[in-house]
């Protein structure tokens, strides 16, 4: 029995499904992590992975990226949490800003979870308004303004309102389908309560959905035609696709913007942040509450301020390098796929990607949903094999990082040939 089997047994006896989030979960049990480094993660029985899991996108630079270590570590050494304000979370949200220029001021806080909740909280105190707009296939988060129709671990176990969830609550989220602003205009000709649309840019948490040509800039203008808050959720592609994020990316302002995963590359950290007259609708000074113990701390605060000098330190190579490794593998995956003659599309932009086994294009919840899922499961245990870590679903992204060498990208790709043939048969 390996010890990665033995541990999952144990935890099994103690933490619900023998993990702490569902997305880690696979049959029969998943590896356990001894530890990372760069681009590799090793498993307790010694097993090494080249990392395209990456946190889920937070590693944009890496495992253990050496600015970050020493800033964190020099950080330890002067106390880990304060809960009274410090200069380095002026000088992070400066940062922030300076980087997004739509976010004038921001409220660092611990997880995406907590920036979208607090994001559609302010929203409704805004306008004052009930009912907010999401988009099908979507994932922001643990919660249950948002946990409706939801992408990622949701969407794998099939789960359109989480049991436990209020009614009252959920039917106050209503839901579109993703690349259809004609939906959204219809659904905003005919509803009156309407606080804000909550959306991923680029939709990771479906596997990958890009938007359409156009479909950014009309849910901009349909938005403001209403009066209504745009959120853009930038917990994936915020410091991922640019120093901008995908607002910059595609040059679309929203009214709202949460960070995640790549702000802290690691570390948990999270922000939510617009307008100044938005987000100084937040307590104590407006009446619209948020608050948490871990906010703001100076451990992940001293991380996030070295990632953010770090990317932009890299920009001009880290940006290119990122686009060049992804398009390589992914031509080189989609040669291989076409010439064994396996029905697949494979959506990329920037430094992410995923494969499809289907022959129709997948542009939303639907599409991605008719995928053959099985097929990518059996792609999963196979890279796994070929020492290559993918997350473990259909409904989630490939994620590049600035660790990835060429030497990575090669293996991959001699990985990604052996386990198509595989899947194949
Ligand atoms: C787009 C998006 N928003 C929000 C979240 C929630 O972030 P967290 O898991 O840090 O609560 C995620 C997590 O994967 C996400 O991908």
């Amino acid at each position: 029995m390996s010890k990665s089997e033995r541990l999952f047994s144990r935890a099994r006896r103690v933490i619900p499904s023998g993990i702490n989030s569902p997305v880690r979960y696979y049959d029969p049990y998943p590896f356990f992590v001894s530890k990372a480094d760069g681009s590799i993660i090793w498993d307790v029985d010694g097993n090494r992975y080249i990392d395209y899991c990456n946190g889920y996108g937070a590693l944009l630079l890496g495992h253990r990226r050496k600015e970050i270590l020493s800033h964190v570590l020099s950080q330890l050494k002067k106390g880990t949490l304060y809960c009274a304000p410090t200069q380095i979370e002026v000088e992070l949200s400066e940062l922030i800003s300076k980087s997004l220029p739509s976010m004038q001021k921001t409220r660092l806080v611990n997880t995406g979870s907590e920036a979208t909740m607090t994001a559609i909280r302010l929203a409704r105190g805004f306008t004052k308004r009930k009912k907010i707009i999401k988009f099908e296939g979507c994932y922001h988060g643990a919660h249950d303004y948002v946990l409706v129709k939801a992408g990622s671990g949701a969407a794998n176990i099939g789960l359109s309102v989480s049991d436990g969830s209020l009614e009252e609550v959920s039917k106050n989220t209503l839901v579109v389908q993703y690349n259809n602003s004609q939906e959204l205009d219809s659904v905003l000709q005919r509803e009156k309560d309407i606080a804000c649309v909550i959306m991923e840019p680029v939709l990771a948490n479906m596997g990958l959905v890009l938007p359409q040509k156009n479909f950014l800039n009309d849910v901009r203008k349909i938005t403001s035609e209403h009066n209504i808050l745009l959120i853009f959720d930038e917990v994936v592609t915020g410091f991922r696709m640019s120093m901008g994020g995908a607002q910059t990316y595609f040059s679309v302002k929203p009214d709202i913007t949460t960070l995640g995963k790549a702000l802290g590359n690691g570390f948990p950290i999270a922000a939510v942040g617009g307008r100044s007259e938005i987000m100084d609708m937040l307590s104590p000074g407006g009446k619209v509450y948020q608050a948490s113990t871990f906010a703001g701390n100076p451990i992940s605060v001293s991380a996030a301020i070295a990632s953010v000098n770090t990317m932009n330190k890299l920009k001009s190579r880290l940006y290119p390098q990122l686009e060049r490794s992804c398009m390589k593998l992914v031509s080189a995956i989609r040669d291989l796929a076409s010439d064994m003659k396996i029905p697949h599309q494979i959506n990329s932009i920037s430094s992410m990607f995923q494969i499809f086994f289907t022959n129709m294009p997948v542009v939303d919840y639907s599409s991605a949903k008719a995928a053959d899922t099985e097929k990518f499961t059996r792609l999963f245990r196979e890279l796994l094999r070929n020492g290559v870590f993918v997350a473990p679903s259909q409904f989630e992204t490939v994620f590049l990082s600035y660790a990835h060498s060429n030497e990575n990208i090669r293996k991959t790709i001699t990985a990604y040939e052996k386990s198509l043939k595989m899947v194949k048969q």
